[in-house]
C-alpha cells in the first residue's frame, strides 16, 4: 500500500482547508495509509541553528520524530494550509524550519540522497483573491521539498474565502482531479 503524509497547518478542524483535505481523501482511488499530523496540536520546537543536525544527522530536538519517520519512507506528501500574510501559520513554518536537518542529510548522506520519490500536492485557501501568493508559497516548498526527493506535482488554492464559503465547482473539480492522478 502507498503511504501518505498529511501535514495540516489550520487551526481550524472544520475550516475550508480541512474541507479541500477531505475532499482530496474521499476521491482517492488508490488505497493509501495515511499518516496526519496537525501542526496546531503538536508544539513544534523551532530550529534554533544548533547544527546538531548538520555533524550527526539528527536533530537536537525529538519532538516529531514519529514525522520525520513517516517523511522519509511516504509516496505523497500532502501540504494542506491557509494562508497567513502569503505564508505559512507560525506552527507549519516551524516545522518547514525543521526540516533544515533534510537539507544536512541530503549534503552530507549519500544514502539519503537516494531515498524513494515524492509527489507533494499542495492544497491552500485565502481569504483573499490568490494573486500572488502561489509564488511566494512555491518559493518557499522550494526551499525544502527537493531535500525530501519531493517536489510540487499539483497544487490547488481555494481563495476568496472571505466573500465565497462555499466550494467552488472549479476547485472540486480539480481536487477529484488530483485524487484520480495519485
Ligand atoms: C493571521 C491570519 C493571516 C491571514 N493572512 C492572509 C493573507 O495574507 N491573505 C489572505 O488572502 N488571507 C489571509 N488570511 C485568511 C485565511 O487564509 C483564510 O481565512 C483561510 O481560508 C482560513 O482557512 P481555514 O478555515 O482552513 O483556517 C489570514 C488569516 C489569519 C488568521
Amino acid at each position: 500500500m502507498k503511504r501518505m503524509v498529511i501535514l495540516f497547518g489550520s487551526p481550524h478542524e472544520n475550516g475550508y482547508t480541512k474541507k479541500l483535505t477531505d475532499l482530496l481523501i474521499e476521491n482517492l482511488k488508490t488505497k493509501f495509509s495515511v499518516a496526519y499530523f496537525n501542526a496546531y496540536k503538536r508544539n513544534i520546537h523551532p530550529c534554533v541553528d544548533c547544527s546538531v543536525c548538520k555533524g550527526t544527522s539528527q536533530c537536537a530536538f525529538t519532538d516529531i520524530l514519529d514525522l520525520t519517520a513517516d517523511l522519509a519512507g511516504c509516496d505523497v506528501i500532502v501540504i494542506a494550509s491557509p494562508i497567513y500574510n502569503l505564508s505559512f501559520p507560525a506552527p507549519l513554518k516551524a516545522l518547514f524550519d525543521r526540516f533544515q536537518l533534510y537539507y544536512n542529510l541530503h549534503e552530507k548522506n549519500e544514502k539519503w540522497r537516494n531515498i524513494n520519490k515524492k509527489e507533494t500536492v499542495v492544497l491552500l485557501t485565502s481569504g483573499r483573491q490568490a494573486n500572488s501568493y502561489l509564488d511566494v508559497i512555491n518559493k518557499q516548498l522550494n526551499c525544502i521539498l527537493p531535500y525530501l526527493n519531493a517536489n510540487i506535482t499539483f497544487e490547488v488554492i481555494w481563495d476568496n474565502t472571505d466573500n465565497v464559503t462555499q466550494m467552488g465547482e472549479s476547485v472540486v473539480n480539480e481536487v477529484k482531479k488530483i485524487a484520480s492522478l495519485l
